[in-house]
């Protein structure tokens, strides 16, 4: 359904704002999603008219697009299922999300071949009924906001179409260096980065990422770089992109009053019983190979074995939820995170002792109470764009968690002063950092969980999203 008057504000995102869902009798119940975009955009305020465009994800989604019924700001795009589903999974999960995150296997993988390029074909129909949908829903010089390496070719596309429009586009993975983001084939490397090169503006969550950019921009396509301001503007074919560095932050008041909620306490009376008087180490994140969860595991394990005092003395409560199953790499990897906590528990747990206490079932209320449980947060992944999870802990921890926290998270450039940082493929060093964390002085803990907590509130995803839309719009 398009929107009766045409918006003069869009975002384009993969999934969207909602998701439908088909009960027994065939009624279809509508779930909001949350999140920074959601609330960022409730920020703009009703009376600029906005439209959110997504793709329909759902077999709910797409009978609630042909039925019409979904509400006219959200425009639901029913793309073909096996086009929706090379794009998604076979480009932007298995390859784009893959280079981003260093996370190949270089000498098996990737193999660029005949089925690559079917599903390299689907990307592109996919990236252009986005712009398709947008041109045909914004005013004249709307502002169109697009995200993330799913819609990488959306901004180039839709200029084409609509050069009067103002376009952003924002990235919420991190960027590859130029040697690793060059495995991808040089045709296709190009056009990722000139489909971004569309947009007047390119957001960041960190410099880190906006440099990768810029250098790949450098050395793939030979565009201009000038890196003498703020972030690096890009000039290529005659087109100037300015880069811009928005880290997201927590949406600090939301979630202290949700983490004080009665399901929440409930949550938290049963981790407590469980946990007894024990120290806690908690984790939670959806279970993706950047996530780093086995090394984790591997840490924890390292600091019972080598510094015995712990046995009995701590609980690693990890919260992995389910994500991309359709993706064989990751219920692998599900599997292994199953595993090794089970190895722990049976190598080193006692009748009355679980040393890992692993859900795999998603669970919002259960996450904030373990939040709120958290003497030490633990969160290392290999490379993440931001990771709002050791942003959230520290927010809205009880008495002050210590977090450790790898430096390749994009949340390193602003906790990394506060936190105990690692290398997280150095699992003696996290371990170390564990111990450190554990027996972390109580006013310093406190101390520094006020800092991370103030860090990590100072760009609440309102501002974050008015700062991205003023910037393109003045
Ligand atoms: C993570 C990433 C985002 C991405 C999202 C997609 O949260 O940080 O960059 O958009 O995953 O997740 P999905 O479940 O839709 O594949």
């Amino acid at each position: 359904m398009v929107n009766a008057s045409p918006a003069r504000i869009l975002l384009a995102s993969n999934r969207g704002p909602v998701s439908y869902t088909v009960e027994d009798d065939g009624t279809l119940t509508p779930r909001r999603g949350g999140g920074g975009l959601v609330s960022g955009l409730s920020a703009i305020g009703d009376e600029i008219e906005s439209v959110w465009v997504c793709a329909a994800l759902t077999e709910g989604d797409r009978a609630a697009t042909r039925q019409g019924v979904t509400d006219p700001s959200v425009r639901m795009l029913d793309i073909d299922p096996g086009t929706f589903a090379r794009a998604y999974n076979g480009v932007a999960n298995s390859t784009l999300w893959f280079v981003h995150h260093l996370i190949y296997n270089t000498p098996t993988t990737p193999v660029f071949g005949a089925s690559f390029r079917r599903e390299w074909a689907s990307y592109q129909a996919y990236n252009t009924a986005f712009a398709e949908a947008l041109a045909e829903a914004a005013a004249p010089g709307a502002t169109v906001l697009v995200q993330d390496y799913h819609l990488s070719l959306t901004p180039r596309l839709l200029r084409e179409l609509r050069p009067d429009l103002r376009i952003g586009h924002f990235s919420h993975t991190p960027w590859a260096p130029p040697d690793y983001y060059r495995l991808l084939p040089d045709d296709v490397a190009a056009e990722v980065l000139t489909g971004i090169l569309g947009a007047d503006r390119a957001g960041f969550l960190t410099r880190r990422w906006a440099d990768a950019f810029a250098d790949c921009c450098e050395h793939v396509l030979g565009a201009e770089v000038d890196r003498s301001g703020d972030a690096p503007v890009v000039t290529h074919q005659g087109r100037t992109t300015h880069l811009g560095v928005h880290p997201l932050g927590a949406d600090g008041d939301f979630l202290r009053e949700r983490a004080h909620r009665p399901d929440v306490d409930a949550r938290l009376a049963a981790l407590r019983e469980a946990v007894g008087d024990r120290r806690t180490v908690v984790r939670v994140d959806r279970t993706e190979l950047s996530k780093n969860i086995v090394r984790g595991l591997h840490a924890y394990r390292h600091l019972l074995r080598t510094r015995p005092e712990w046995l009995d003395r701590v609980v690693h409560i990890a919260f992995a939820y389910p994500s991309r199953h359709d993706l064989p790499e990751y219920r692998e990897y599900t599997a292994s995170v199953l595993r090794t906590a089970q190895e722990i528990n049976d190598e080193l747990g006692t009748p009355t002792w679980q040393p890992v206490m692993l859900h795999v079932d998603d669970d919002f209320p259960r996450s904030l109470a373990a939040y709120r449980l958290a003497d030490v947060a633990l969160v290392n992944p290999i490379r993440d764009g931001m990771n709002l999870v050791a942003k959230e802990i520290p927010v809205v921890s009880d008495d002050g968690c210590a977090l450790v926290l790898s430096r390749e998270a994009g949340a390193f450039a602003e906790l990394g002063e506060d936190a105990v940082t690692v290398n997280p493929y150095d699992v003696i060093e996290t371990a170390e950092a564990l111990h450190t964390a554990l027996t972390m002085d109580r006013d310093e803990r406190a101390a520094r969980c006020k800092r991370l907590a103030e860090a990590a509130t100072a760009v609440p995803p309102s501002t974050w999203f008015l700062d991205q839309y003023r910037a393109l719009s003045s």
